[in-house]
């Protein structure tokens, strides 16, 4: 019961362009990344994005740790270009930080060259 309390307690972290970020389990993704000074868009595809309704596909990362499950909607925007869902890429606007992450941005307007 202790350790259950102590592992809810636990605020997850986010390892991103060699910051740690500590959020609230379950914060967007994007939303952290943006509150800290990073961003997961990038150039200027900020500017232009959709601002996180998970249509535009420039906040795509790669992640390693655990989240939680794409959702349709984000199967359906990294299936079309230039994105392929086949490179396991995630939206950031539509990610849960549920524990640890690391994330990476690829090269290119909207990320997809990782
Ligand atoms: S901000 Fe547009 S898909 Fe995430």
């Amino acid at each position: 019961m202790c350790l259950d309390l102590l592992n809810i307690a636990k605020m997850p972290e986010v390892r991103f362009k060699g910051e740690n970020i500590k959020c609230e389990k379950g914060a967007n993704l994007r939303k952290v990344l943006l509150e800290n000074g990073l961003s997961p868009h990038n150039g200027n595809s900020r500017v232009v994005s959709c601002f996180g309704i998970g249509t535009c596909g420039t906040c795509a990362v790669k992640l390693t740790g655990t989240t939680n499950p794409i959702s349709t909607k984000e199967k359906i925007r990294l299936s079309l270009a230039p994105h392929q869902l086949s490179n396991g890429l995630r939206l950031a606007c539509q990610v849960k930080v549920t524990h640890d992450l690391l994330v990476e941005k690829g090269d290119g307007f909207w990320g997809q060259h990782i």
